[in-house]
């Protein structure tokens, strides 16, 4: 939600912050902009559309600065034109400001200024901030502290960069609720909302946290609170490659992210799932393991995607650990005062680890007391630092803003521990062994689904005109039918419903005439034979089906028009293997309808707003 990048030290920023603002922009793609500092000036170039507009816009004009800062946007106040687009300023055009989040209570901001004589050029509630610094640096005439001032009377959220020419050797940074990492380099130091555009110049991060700021210099720089107390911060040192952010040859993110599903996912187990032993070692547990062996109920929460793999979780976490598991949306748990008890683990789950409802879910599971474990992505994000333990997923970049490798190593993770609570309970060694083994082999059988692309790419062929789908499965599949909708809406703009096959007879079967694919997904297991009836059921209306069976199903060929056919696996794994054609059948359904795969219109890969 808004890419921001900012730089100072010896090299022109105008490429480095280009660069950067195009390694954020599956953050936001609404606008870009820059502010410069130019002989003692404030330059500023910014429009509506993507980065390369951007760039296309400024290749003539031979920018060069050693400071700067740039934002790439994801609207929400104010629609996403070329006034609307960031950085903005204040009335004498000396403070220029970038920022990701909300001003809340803007509009009484807004309010109060304008009486103060300030004009105010745009919808956005960001340029109420800018007016608001300009009018506390009348008092401090120090940047740092104007910023601080201002951010007092903020109620909401902000990462935000501010300089001024007055002051042209500092950017001040602040974050609260909005992700902001500083990359120290030698004689140089930049700044960003996500360490990906930090990552081609310095290994070396400081995360800010909440209520944070800091004043970065060419060559150093200084943290306080909002409340201005002085803090101390830890280097850490950033763990992917730059290699791992780039396309490698695919077309686009999003195909390159299902491509690596093989290895993300035996990422996601190397080192902890022990075959032989039907064992599973997660360190990052260690501390809330008793909790959990001891836990009465399990609540997980998340948004999207994230909320798919929590479903698919439930299922095994109940079967495997005998556990009862409730799934809630972040957005509704943090706002229906939950029942929390003592012998509650709550687990949140997020690839970015920055949504904001998320977070917020975590901290009122928190304040209710409750041991919080996170399922995440990336490394040293808020979600990451604020839960109580956790396990990463160690999918790597996920840069596509579908969710793929995200969505198959959070289900693995959550078998490991799904395992680890079978083992608890007595699970004979053998039948643990049996199971795990069936999850290690997942990794090759997914190579084995990726071999069928050809085959998908004929169907989304058949059914790119489609206006919509619907996707059914029972059991685990139910939440893997519902991210194969999700997909297919977020990519191609298709209408697409997933529902429990069963519960086709209760509604969707209205829908169901000769233009309605179904797809089914329709596993060899106990529930095969009720799918199956299902299946009958949508053909005796002429809807035309697609399934997604076993490679030793034959009765299928005959009861579905296309039929995909994946290696089989332990029924509650099975979402891993049956999702990877559904993501490629939305990826290419999208390809040929010419819409855009890795940024799909309105959405935004990390959303840090409510
Ligand atoms: C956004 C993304 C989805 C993602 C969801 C939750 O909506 O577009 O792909 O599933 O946020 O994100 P998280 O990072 O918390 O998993």
């Amino acid at each position: 939600m808004c890419g921001i990048v900012g730089y100072i030290g010896a090299k022109n920023c105008v490429p480095l912050i280009m660069e950067g603002l195009k390694r954020l922009e599956y953050r936001g793609y609404d606008s870009a902009g820059l502010a410069l500092i130019k002989d003692g000036k404030l330059v500023i170039e910014k429009r509506a559309g993507k980065v390369a507009d951007l760039a296309a816009m400024i290749e003539e004009k031979e920018l060069s600065a050693f400071l700067g800062i740039g934002h790439t946007r994801w609207a929400t106040h104010g629609e996403p034109d070329d006034l609307n687009a960031h950085p903005h300023w204040d009335c004498k055009g000396e403070i220029a400001i970038i920022h990701n989040g909300i001003i809340e209570n803007y509009s009484t901001l807004k309010k109060k200024l304008i009486q103060d004589g300030h004009q105010i050029r745009t919808a956005t509630d960001t340029e109420i901030l800018a007016h608001l610094i300009e009018e506390m640096y009348k008092r401090t005439k120090d940047l740092f502290s104007a910023v601080r001032y201002a951010l007092l009377e903020v109620e909401g959220t902000f990462g935000l960069l501010a300089i001024s020419p007055l002051e042209p050797d500092r950017i001040i940074a602040a974050r609260r609720g909005s992700p902001l990492v500083i990359g120290v380099g030698e004689g140089e130091n930049l700044i960003a909302s996500d360490a990906a555009a930090l990552v081609e110049h310095t290994r070396q991060v400081v995360y800010l946290n909440d209520d944070e700021m800091a004043c970065i210099f060419a060559d150093s720089f200084y943290t306080k609170t909002i409340h201005d107390q002085e803090v101390v911060k830890q280097i850490e040192e950033i763990t992917f490659s730059l290699e791992q952010i780039e396309r490698g040859g695919y077309e686009h993110f999003m195909l390159k992210e299902i491509n690596e599903q093989p290895t993300s996912l035996e990422n996601a187990m190397r080192g902890r799932l022990m075959v032989k032993e039907g064992d599973v070692r997660l360190g990052g547990l260690h501390t809330v393991m008793d909790k959990l062996l001891k836990a009465r109920r399990i609540i997980i929460t998340s948004c999207g995607t994230s909320w798919h793999a929590a479903l698919v979780g439930k299922y095994m976490l109940e079967q495997l650990g005998r556990i009862p598991v409730d799934v809630d949306y972040a957005s509704e748990f943090r706002f229906r005062n939950p029942v929390i008890r003592p012998d509650d683990v709550v687990m949140v789950i997020s690839q970015s680890g920055e949504t904001a409802d998320t977070l917020a879910a975590l901290r009122e599971a928190k304040s209710r007391g409750a041991p919080v474990l996170g399922i995440v992505n990336v490394v040293g994000s808020t979600i990451a630092r604020e839960t109580d333990a956790g396990v990463y997923i160690h999918a790597g970049p996920e840069i596509g803003v579908a969710s793929t490798k995200a969505f198959t190593s959070q289900i693995a993770v959550l078998g490991q521990i799904a395992i680890l609570l079978a083992k608890n309970r007595g699970l004979p060694q053998n039948t643990l062994a049996k199971i795990a083994r069936d999850l290690a082999d997942i990794p090759d059988k997914v190579r084995q689904v990726l071999l069928l692309d050809g085959q998908v790419k004929k169907i989304a062929q058949e059914f790119k005109n489609a206006d919509n789908f619907l996707y059914l499965g029972r059991g685990s599949n139910f939440p893997t039918a519902l991210e194969g909708a999700l997909k297919l809406k977020e990519i191609s703009y298709i209408h697409a419903e997933g529902y429990p096959a069963a519960e086709m007879k209760h509604g969707p079967i209205a829908l169901i005439d000769e233009n309605m694919p179904v797809v089914f997904i329709v596993p060899k297991d106990a529930l095969y034979d009720k799918v199956v009836s299902n299946i009958q059921e949508v053909r005796a209306r002429k809807g035309r089906v697609i399934a997604i069976a076993n490679i030793d199903d034959e009765e299928i060929d005959n009861l579905a028009e296309f039929v995909i056919k994946v290696p089989r696996t332990y029924s509650y794994f099975g979402p891993i293997i049956n999702s990877i054609p559904l993501q490629l059948l939305a990826y290419h359904i999208a390809l040929l309808r010419g819409c855009n795969v890795d940024q799909p219109r309105n959405l935004a890969k990390s959303v840090t707003v409510e």
